[in-house]
């Protein structure tokens, strides 16, 4: 084979143990990474999350074999990766390591396209594909392709390291801190915009971070671990925050978890409230008697396309004639289907309004959302949670 196929593999760490120091381990002393066992479905984000000196870079490089695992086996695709070829192992897995590694007297196009060089791809590709993941990662070719990686700041070398990992199209990509020197804005541009791509690339990613907004954002699955490579916990992100498994996990993702949940669910996940509506050029009249005997005392106008115009109060609404867009008093803000509950709650506050407008992609409204089913919603999956930590034993509050 001549170059890596682009399709995701399985990545299992079973009974893996790492001792740096030999004797230590003899003694019984316990190491960077002990009996760490998980298995990464193909095409899935799983997030290694955890304190400084945890375990978590020592667990990604026993994967590309820079370190090897003292003790249990790293298995990609049913094979021991012990027992692959090394070079041939490395070409199926993107690396991006924690201090970026670019080659300091190699362009930025030529670090981008070190991979697809060893596979030996004609010229013009490599330069096509090192454009195509620049363009990616935020830095325009045109303008940071011929430079060299000291005349680029800290966060732009790293997304240049993303873009380098990226390059050969490898089934498994290991990222070690990737975004850890951008500021917040950045940061959250990379992670949307790496989720964007994965969606269409759908690799087996290991994922490294310190930070438990980022595990949750980015994770299909997380792993929280806690020093000398213990597994605290492994499972989707959601099920992390409502039950974590144990005092640590818990202290780990936080006292606000339950706003953090928020940021997990959509619009789209619940069930909306119904508006009181009338569309544009229809009877004034029949939109108050209707607003009249609704408990919230607003009419909602829409357009002819069912498209939301604004709040009439039932006071404004005039005695006979027909409905016009000038009637309006007030609008609330606009939310689609995939605003995270996190950011609806936030605009419903700031706006101080009762009731959210969503809408679908063409603008017509599909129901309400109020700050009473926000607050319904949490109590009840904090409920859930509190129960299913019970059931496996594992309450926070043994
Ligand atoms: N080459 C080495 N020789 C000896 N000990 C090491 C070596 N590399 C790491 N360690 C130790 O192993 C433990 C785990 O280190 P590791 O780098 O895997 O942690 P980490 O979770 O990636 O931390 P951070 O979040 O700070 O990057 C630490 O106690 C560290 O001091
Ligand atoms: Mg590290």
């Amino acid at each position: 084979m001549t170059h890596a196929t682009a399709r995701a593999a399985t990545v299992e760490f079973d009974q893996v143990t790492k001792s740096y120091d030999a004797r230590a381990a003899k003694a019984g002393t316990p190491g960077a990474v002990n009996d760490l066992s998980l298995a990464v479905p193909a095409g899935k984000i799983c997030v290694l999350v955890g304190p400084s000196g945890c375990g978590k870079t020592t667990s990604l490089k026993m994967v590309n074999r820079l370190i090897e695992p003292t003790s249990g086996r790293i298995v990609l695709d049913g094979v021991d990766a012990a027992t692959r070829d090394l070079t041939e192992l490395r070409r199926g897995i993107g690396y991006v390591i924690q201090q970026t590694g670019l080659f300091p007297h190699q362009t930025i196009e030529d670090n981008v396209a070190t991979v697809p060089r060893l596979l030996g791809w004609p010229k013009a590709r490599q330069r096509e594909r090192a454009e195509e993941l620049l363009a990616v990662v935020g830095l325009e070719p045109a303008q940071y392709a011929r430079r060299y990686p000291a005349q680029l700041s800290g966060g732009e070398r790293q997304r240049v390291g993303v873009a380098r990992a990226l390059a050969a199209d490898p089934p498994v990509m290991l990222m070690d801190e990737p975004f850890g020197a951008v500021d917040p804005i950045v940061r959250e541009h990379l992670q949307n915009e790496f989720l964007r791509i994965q969606e269409q690339l759908a690799k087996t990613i290991l994922f490294v971070t310190h930070d438990i907004d980022e595990a949750i954002k980015m994770g299909d699955l997380v792993a929280v671990m806690q020093d000398g490579g213990r597994l605290a916990q492994y499972g989707p992100p959601a099920e992390i925050l409502a039950a974590p498994a144990s005092d640590f996990v818990a202290r780990f993702v936080g006292a606000d978890r339950g706003l953090k949940r928020l940021s997990l669910t959509r619009v789209a996940d619940i069930a909306l409230s119904p508006a009181v509506t009338a569309r544009v050029g229809t009877d004034a009249a029949d939109a108050r008697r209707r607003t009249l005997v609704d408990p919230f005392p607003y009419l909602l106008l829409l357009d002819a396309d069912d498209r939301p115009l604004g709040w009439i109060d039932q006071d404004h609404i005039p005695g006979e004639g027909l409905l016009e867009a000038r009637h309006v008093d007030s609008r609330s803000p606009l939310l689609d289907r995939r605003t995270t509950l996190k950011d609806a709650l936030s605009m419903l506050l700031d706006d101080l309004v009762q009731a959210g407008v969503v809408v679908d992609r063409r603008g017509a409204l599909l129901g309400l959302l109020t700050i009473e089913q926000v607050m319904a919603f949490m109590r009840d999956t904090a409920v859930e949670g509190a129960e299913r930590s019970i059931e496996q034993g594992t309450g926070a509050h043994r």
